[in-house]
């Protein structure tokens, strides 16, 4: 580790940025919560113009980690998450020979994180942090990851982070253990001119956050109908996305949204995200599509509705979503890089 202060008790500290990013194909369950090892392989692009800025600062002279979040110093459960993953970090680093051993327990740090995107905006706050936490830590202790590692320690935070550390089109892949579970890209964010008009019907926080809900998904009777129908979802999306057929990748990427709230509506207790607004949109987007418009939406873990389309589509599909009664607001996001150090 390289002493960035020349004080007597170095600190080191790194600054990096990451995108959120919209799953075509969902990960919903896991295998093992703890390790976050998904019960199946999922498909996403990251989301441009929305980002994470995180820096961390380790120091020696620390009595406890620290997290200030869009400049509000966080206590209890989002703290105690962050921390949970810097035992990761640190053990990793005492693995490689990078951290003394002495220090694991006791090298703290200060992490300070804004997000560009507003919360409760419908797009995944988790996946960009922990992508950002995960390449500023790499930076600052000098871990030098390579990038599969890095998506894996980026998983420990939170499982759809992994997939925000390649760049553009990225393939999480389920792997059997914590090493063969990691996220790769497989096509550059200029493959295809695809835009994510995020429609916002509600800026409250959900009631039932993704690290709650997937220990649920085991108790939906869907479930396991849904996880064998992924790897054939998954593919018909991914060649979708390489022959850049709109109709094949809104068949694969609508029918998977479906899948993942029917599992989640069935579950004990029962998941139900959606509002009477979000089923309008889902209606009125199909409807366009009939009329010959390519486009075709996915819906995360809250209300608010990812419209996917292709490029030209914007100037028909922007407005007309405005003007939906109801509608709050539209964030317009074209695929993205991956995470990286500033
Ligand atoms: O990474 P988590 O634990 O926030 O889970 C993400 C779950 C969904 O956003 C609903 C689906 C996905 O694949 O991103």
């Amino acid at each position: 580790m390289k002493d960035k202060n020349h004080s007597q008790k170095p600190t080191h500290s790194a600054t990096a940025i990451a995108h959120p990013n919209i799953a075509f194909i969902k990960y919903w369950g896991n295998r093992d919560d703890a390790l976050r090892l998904p019960l199946n392989s999922s498909l996403s692009m990251n989301l441009d113009g929305l980002e994470t800025r995180t820096t961390i600062s380790f120091d020696e002279s620390l009595n406890a980690d620290s997290l200030t979040l869009n400049g509000i110093l966080q206590e209890g459960a989002g703290l105690a998450r962050v921390s949970a993953f810097l035992d990761s970090a640190r053990e990793l680093a005492v693995q490689r020979g990078i951290l003394k051993p002495e220090l694991q327990k006791r090298y703290f740090a200060q992490v300070v994180s804004e997000n560009s995107f507003p919360a409760g905006a419908g797009i995944a706050s988790s996946a960009s942090a922990f992508a950002a936490l995960a390449m500023a830590v790499d930076g600052a202790l000098g871990l030098n990851l390579p990038e599969a590692q890095l998506s894996r320690l980026a998983r420990l935070g939170s499982g759809s982070a992994s997939r925000s550390i390649p760049t553009g089109f990225v393939e999480w892949h389920a792997g059997q253990d914590d090493e063969s579970s990691y996220a790769e890209s497989f096509a550059p964010p200029s493959h295809w001119d695809l835009v994510d008009m995020v429609v916002i019907v509600d800026r409250g926080h959900k009631q039932v956050g993704s690290s709650q809900g997937h220990p649920l998904a085991r108790t939906s009777p869907l479930n396991e109908l849904r996880v064998a129908g992924v790897d054939e979802r998954l593919k018909v999306c991914k060649n979708a996305i390489l022959a850049r057929d709109f109709e094949a990748f809104a068949w694969a990427t609508e029918l998977d949204s479906e899948w993942m709230h029917a599992v989640m509506r069935t579950s004990t207790p029962s998941l139900r995200y959606w509002t009477e607004l979000t089923e309008l949109i889902l209606w009125q987007v199909r409807y366009w599509r009939q009329q010959g418009h390519a486009l075709c939406t996915t819906v995360d873990a809250g209300p608010n509705v990812h419209v996917i389309g292709t490029q030209n589509e914007l100037d028909f599909a922007l407005p007309a979503l405005k003007a939906l009664p109801g509608v709050m607001d539209v964030i317009v996001a074209r695929p993205g890089a991956g995470a990286g150090l500033i």
